[in-house]
């Protein structure tokens, strides 16, 4: 069993070079498969998620290598096109291969993502996109088959912006005839990333960061090259750790304006933070206070994501901050785990009301899912003691070296086998 051991107290400062995002890694590696060349996608953070993602390539028959941090991935033989139920149970985000499958082999085999710690993950508006564009989409045993040698473009209306239905739309219209438009998209930073990477393969894909994403299919795609922005939450997570314990550090290569809603939430908790170009740098004393009622809703609203890392961070607050989640049901889990270590958070439903502690003491917690696990990590610096964090491969998904990037910080952190 591997743990993280944690030393709290020590103030954090430096710079850091922030990992390219997760989010926006796995749909391009998925609509790499669009383009018959090779497609070479720099920045590609080395995570569990990502090699789940390269086995799902080579099953369908790509060829697959790094290069320093990049990924070549060569999609010019693709021999298959289903995902076994093993594959799809590791990753819920595979389901993104739904759409990149169909466009390109005109049918597409995956089991059920079915639920997942968050709580129920429904993809009825993933299907009900790719059913609007003409697909016959099968759901028997667990299993969707779907066929669509025929797509057609066609208008999209999202009941609600979700990231994953959006994403799988955008990538099945490249492969339906004539114009689909996607109304009500999501307008997340990690959609307007596989825009440009489309874009870059010779995709007539717009919008992407606004409600209405639209797209001319059946264009014939090749290689590129394309650079993966940087993760807006793990530079979230490391805000928030400096913020809770203290210090001086520069986050580089980051794009300041997806960070907005947390920058702001941390000013008003006493931090000081100055953004220039592709820098962030965050000053704290450790002693912050509460803020505003922080309600998570899609971009450019506060991310969920980014919920756990500031809660994590608030827990030595002065005064009392109440967040509101209103993207998934089941978020609340780490609160027993920051509990254990002395926090005062109480969640009623979708609302968790925070009341800061003199001090947070460590203790052995677990991670419970991956943002979770990092707000324990946020909280492990600033207890007074040893924290042991267990089930780490939660975090391991998300964080390609979380170990490596706090300690060059300064933190007291080990990975421990
Ligand atoms: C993505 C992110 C995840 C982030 C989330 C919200 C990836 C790989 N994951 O997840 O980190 O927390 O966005 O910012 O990019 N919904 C439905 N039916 C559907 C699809 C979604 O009801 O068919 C609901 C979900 O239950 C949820 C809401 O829509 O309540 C938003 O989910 P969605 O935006 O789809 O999140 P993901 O794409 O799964």
């Amino acid at each position: 069993m591997r743990y993280y051991s944690l030393e709290g107290g020590r103030p954090l400062s430096g710079e850091i070079v922030v990992q390219g995002a997760k989010n926006s890694v796995l749909p391009i590696l998925a609509a790499s498969i669009l383009s018959g060349e090779t497609c070479r996608i720099q920045h590609c953070p080395r995570l569990s998620d990502v090699d789940t993602t390269v086995e799902i390539l080579r099953h369908l028959g790509c060829r697959v290598r790094w290069e320093g941090d990049a990924l070549l991935v060569d999609a010019s033989c693709v021999t298959r096109w289903d995902i076994p139920d093993s594959l799809m149970r590791r990753m819920r985000s595979s389901v993104i291969f739904l759409g990149a499958i169909l466009s390109r082999c005109g049918q597409a085999e995956i089991s059920y993502p079915g639920g997942c710690e968050l709580g129920p993950r429904p993809i009825d508006l993933h299907l009900a996109a790719l059913r609007a564009l003409g697909a016959d989409v099968r759901e028997r045993g667990g299993s969707i088959s779907c066929s669509g040698g025929n797509m057609q473009g066609t208008e999209i209306v999202l009941s609600l912006p979700s990231v994953g239905a959006t994403e799988n739309a955008i990538l099945a219209a490249c492969g339906a005839k004539g114009t689909t438009v996607i109304s009500n998209a999501a307008r997340e930073p990690e959609i307007c990333d596989l825009q440009e990477f489309l874009c870059a393969m010779g995709a007539d894909v717009r919008g992407a960061g606004s409600s209405t994403v639209v797209v001319e299919g059946r264009r014939v795609l090749h290689g590129c090259d394309h650079r993966v922005i940087a993760d807006r939450i793990v530079a979230a997570t490391y805000l928030a750790a400096a913020a809770g314990v203290g210090g001086h550090i520069c986050l580089q290569q980051v794009t300041p304006g997806h960070l907005s809603t947390v920058t702001t939430a941390l000013m008003q908790a006493g931090c000081r933070i100055h953004c220039s170009g592709d820098e962030i740098s965050l000053e704290s004393s450790g002693k912050l206070r509460s803020v505003a009622p922080v309600r998570t809703s899609p971009y450019p609203g506060f991310p969920t994501d980014a919920q756990a890392v500031l809660m994590a961070a608030l827990c030595r607050s002065r005064g009392t901050t109440v967040f509101v989640e209103n993207m998934f049901e089941n978020r609340y889990r780490h609160v027993s785990e920051l509990r254990r270590m002395g926090a005062d958070v109480r969640p009623e439903g979708r609302v968790a009301v925070v009341c800061g502690v003199e001090q947070l003491h460590g203790a052995q917690v677990n991670a419970t899912d991956l943002r979770g696990g990092a707000a324990l990590v946020v909280a492990g610096l600033q207890a007074q003691g040893t924290t042991r964090i267990g089930d780490i491969h939660h975090i391991r998904r998300g964080y390609a070296d979380i170990v490596g990037d706090l300690t060059q910080l300064g933190a007291a952190i080990r990975d421990d086998t």
